[in-house]
């Protein structure tokens, strides 16, 4: 399905009305003519969906404040919030941090990209305000997918992009994603495959002393320790009373339409508590979601399931969690029940977004 392309901009989406370009990629053999398209409207100031590894992403010129206010209107997010910035080389990242790289970073930018890892450096001048929030700092990662690449290169310039869900909404996954949130809000959507990793990048703080983590995601703690030694956690993502230092990480975030409970624990507990909860709900005329995997799926009556995959299998676990959160959504349950999976491995950034789904709302058994 190459270089198809139509337009869906009849759709009312509360005040903005582009006339939205769709094109499908076929990412095993990526249309030079689609990406230039997309390229040129990037240069010129427009917006682009386009996919990454980790979630799809909303791009426009990161050079640009004016092309930047566009992703803030295009995804309803708060001004405050800063946009990472995507780029296809080293020298778009020394050009945007004007300075040579610490050992730290260079030695976690050989071993770690293109791929899921944002770093966080002191910025220059030549990063418009708009991109970072106001901070003194800017967020910088190269993604894993040839086509995101292919568009950062094409255009010559470094692309902001959030993730391209409408704000608070599950990052999306599958260009179907896209299609329902973005369409009429931006100039472009690239729909390529399902995203491999299916959690954002993890973000990294090199700006201080000690290298923190301000957001767990694709690249693991263990990854990471294992490169540079010590990394700190912020406490703002482990205390709920602390602030986060990443903004974006004090929204709430990923939220279903129903309300979500993880439970957590033993499984067999676990088990016990989840079906006891939905014969409660059921005689309440309340219709339960369960969230399992693989090994329990079968185990629960009177619910909707949705299975993330095999429990010893986190890596499969993250790449489904957004599209099942969606999946939710299109159907008519009133609650859902999450079993929580260890927070080890990428299983942190799978647990991250799943408390954050749920407000906080954990039962332990
Ligand atoms: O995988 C990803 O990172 C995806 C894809 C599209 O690359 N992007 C993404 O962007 O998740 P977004 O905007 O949804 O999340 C960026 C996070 C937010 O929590 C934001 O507050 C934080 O990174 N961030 C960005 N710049 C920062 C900075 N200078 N200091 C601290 N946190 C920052
Ligand atoms: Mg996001």
């Amino acid at each position: 399905m190459n270089k198809v392309s139509f337009m869906v901009g009849s759709l009312y989406t509360g005040g903005i009305q582009l006339d939205t370009k769709v094109y499908y990629l076929n990412e095993e053999n990526i249309d030079k003519i689609i990406i230039d398209k997309a390229a040129s409207i990037i240069r010129t100031g427009g917006t682009v969906v386009f996919p990454t590894e980790t979630v799809y992403g909303l791009g426009a010129n990161a050079l640009s404040s004016e092309a930047v206010s566009r992703i803030f209107t295009a995804k309803g997010r708060p001004s405050d919030n800063p946009l990472i910035v995507h780029v296809s080389s080293l020298d778009m990242l020394i050009y945007l941090i004007g300075e040579e790289l610490s050992k730290t970073a260079q030695s976690l930018i050989d071993k770690f990209w293109p791929g899921p890892l944002t770093l966080i450096f002191k910025k220059s001048s030549r990063v418009p305000i708009e991109v970072t929030a106001g901070l003194e700092t800017v967020a910088v990662r190269m993604p894993d997918n040839e086509a995101a690449l292919r568009l950062i290169e094409a255009s010559g310039l470094p692309i902001a992009a959030p993730s391209a869900n409408l704000s608070g909404k599950p990052s999306p996954t599958m260009s179907e994603h896209v299609i329902a949130d973005m369409s009429g809000r931006v100039d472009a959507i690239l729909c390529g495959n399902q995203s491999r990793v299916g959690v954002e990048s993890t973000v990294l703080d090199l700006s201080g002393d000690t290298p923190t983590i301000l957001r767990p995601g694709g690249i693991t703690y263990e990854d990471l320790t294992q490169i540079i030694g010590k990394v700190n956690i912020d406490p703002g993502l482990i205390d709920s009373d602390a602030v986060p230092k990443a903004p974006g990480m004090k929204y709430t975030h990923y939220a279903p339409k129903a309300d979500m409970v993880i439970i957590k624990g033993e499984i067999e507990a676990v088990k016990n508590k989840i079906q006891q909860m939905v014969d409660i709900n059921a005689q309440n005329n309340l219709l339960t979601g369960v969230l399992a995997s693989e090994e329990t799926k079968n185990s629960y009556k009177n619910c909707r399931v949705i299975s993330l995959g095999r429990r010893s299998n986190t890596e499969e676990i993250a790449s489904r969690i957004f599209a099942a959160l969606r999946e939710f959504d299109k159907t008519d349950v009133d609650i859902i029940l999450a079993e929580a999976i260890e927070e080890k491995y990428i299983g942190m950034a799978v647990m991250n977004r799943m408390k954050k789904a749920a407000g906080f709302n954990i039962i332990e058994v």
